[in-house]
């Protein structure tokens, strides 16, 4: 066997050094034939998965892609779920991403939360189907339904949960939007009015709703697995309300009222996608609704100025049964509902994946790579929002600002997303957080009982729970 002398052990150690070299580069150039977005890889493997994490779990979910902004520019790439991801906080682009929907980016979800929304739901199809569905949702919310069947039976459903708290009570915010937020989809999707058929509905979508942000294990005992029951349970419901119409669509008025009768009446979807249909609404319309009613109410909390503002707006209009003129002259609501929805974050980022090789600008984003338009980025940029961090609903009725706050196409303000996903709730949300906000702020008074912050991951939420103590108003001497 040949022996190594000092010269040629150090001759093979810089051939080897040389060679690993030379593949790392080739290798390097073989999986990057594209140009991406400036960025970094972060850790092997893992990438910036635990960096993304880290930020959106804290107070301020954009700080990872403020750090990355700083170095890079405002679309950059990095690594997330060992994938290449381009992640944009530039209005023109995501504005781009978004109406390319289906053509060149489109959704994409784990399988885990496909198989719990249904596979058939608006959310989870692509192409022809999702833009059926899209138009069926939002026929199904437009604007004279709105003003007709919602607006008549939202104020319902709110003297029915809001009413009933005692003088001092403490509560829980969260839990009562969550609740409000339950009976009204119930309510207005089910056309179901009976107290405890609402109750055991809400039992069920509530279930359903907290396995849609949980771990996916479909085991007994874990959140998914329950909600997966639960799931099964709300289309065995929805299936025998289905029957039922359908043996004598005259007799029944449980149907008559809610998105389910008018579907049957004006529509023809097949029995099952009609169930994973209205699932999709609840999943998409219920947490959302919740987190921007609790987030209004906590703003308004640590804003007096503001508080005092919108219980004049609504003083004003105490009393009787709401019109529709009513909610049209409820301005500083609005701005305080386009404030809320700007900071609150309910929805932080949109998930997409380019269905092919993408060019834009000098860049060109891979097949397959995720690109995330990270809209809350955009809502609290110091450059298109002066004190972008503080709650400042006025801010809605400066000019310039006028001038950004159309959200259904504006780049710089999209909480309800855009292009052929544009959110086709929109409208009733707005009307249900408007009327939840006037009838908070008449029939209570409340204190906060403890300091909290905001979180953003799993999803948005008050990190303590925001527990105030209700003082009723009509026990209020200066209002009698
Ligand atoms: C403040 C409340 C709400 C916010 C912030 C919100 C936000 C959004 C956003 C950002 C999207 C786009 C998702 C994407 O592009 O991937 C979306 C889609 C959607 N929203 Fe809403 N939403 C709210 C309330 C509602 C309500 C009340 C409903 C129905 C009852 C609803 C039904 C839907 C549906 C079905 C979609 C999917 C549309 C599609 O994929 O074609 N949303 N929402």
């Amino acid at each position: 066997m040949a022996e190594f002398t000092g010269e040629s052990y150090w001759l093979l150690s810089a051939a080897t050094f040389i060679f690993i070299i030379i593949i790392f580069f080739l290798a390097g150039k073989r999986k990057e034939p594209h140009k991406l977005p400036p960025g970094s890889r972060g850790w092997p493997l893992i990438g910036d998965t635990f960096a993304w994490l880290n930020a959106v779990s804290g107070s301020h979910p954009s700080s990872f892609v403020e750090q990355k902004i700083k170095r890079y520019g405002r679309i950059f790439s990095c690594s997330l779920l060992g994938k290449w991801a381009v992640v944009s906080a530039d209005p023109v682009f995501n504005r781009y991403i978004m109406q390319n929907e289906g053509k060149l980016f489109q959704s994409s979800y784990p399988k885990s939360f496909r198989d719990l929304v249904g596979k058939d739901g608006v959310i989870t199809v692509h192409g022809d189907q999702q833009r059926r569905l899209h138009s069926i949702a939002s026929n199904m919310m437009r604007h004279d339904k709105l003003k007709t069947h919602f607006l008549e039976d939202i104020p319902v459903v709110m003297l029915q949960t809001l009413s009933n708290f005692k003088d001092a009570e403490v509560v829980l915010l969260q839990d009562v939007c969550r609740k409000v937020a339950i009976h009204l989809m119930v309510n207005q999707l089910l056309g179901v009015s009976s107290e405890s058929e609402v109750d055991e509905m809400s039992r069920l979508f509530s279930d359903f709703v907290d396995g849609c942000l949980s771990v996916p294990m479909n085991l007994p005992g874990f959140t998914y697995h329950k909600a997966m029951k639960a799931r099964k349970e709300i289309i065995n419901r929805i299936n025998k309300t289905i029957e039922k119409w359908l043996q004598n669509k005259a007799a029944l008025d449980t149907a008559g009222n809610g998105v389910l009768g008018r579907l049957l009446e004006e529509e023809s979807l097949p029995k099952d996608s009609m169930a994973d249909f209205i699932i999709n609404l609840l999943f998409a319309g219920n947490e959302t609704t919740a987190k921007t009613m609790l987030f209004a109410v906590y703003f308004l909390t640590h804003c007096p100025k503001a508080m005092t503002q919108i219980m004049e707006e609504h003083e004003r209009l105490a009393g009787g049964m709401l019109t529709w003129q009513d909610y049209k002259t409820m301005d500083f609501t609005q701005c305080v509902i386009d404030e809320t929805l700007r900071l609150g974050g309910i929805a932080i980022w949109l998930m997409r994946e380019a269905k092919e090789d993408v060019s834009y600008q000098d860049y060109v984003i891979p097949k397959g790579c995720f690109v995330v338009p990270f809209l809350s980025a955009v809502h609290l940029d110091e450059s298109y929002y002066k004190e972008s961090r503080s709650f400042n609903p006025w801010r809605w009725l400066d000019p310039e600002t006028q001038q950004k706050r159309n959200w259904r196409t504006s780049p710089f303000y999209c909480p309800f997303g855009g292009g052929t996903r544009f959110c086709p709730g929109a409208e009733l949300a707005r009307l249900q957080i408007a009327l939840f906000l006037h009838y908070f702020v008449t029939t209570y008074r409340w204190t906060q009982l403890k300091e909290d912050r905001i979180s953003f991951f799993p999803s948005a939420r008050l990190v303590n729970g925001f527990k105030i103590q209700l003082h009723r108003r009509d026990n209020d001497p200066q209002r009698q």
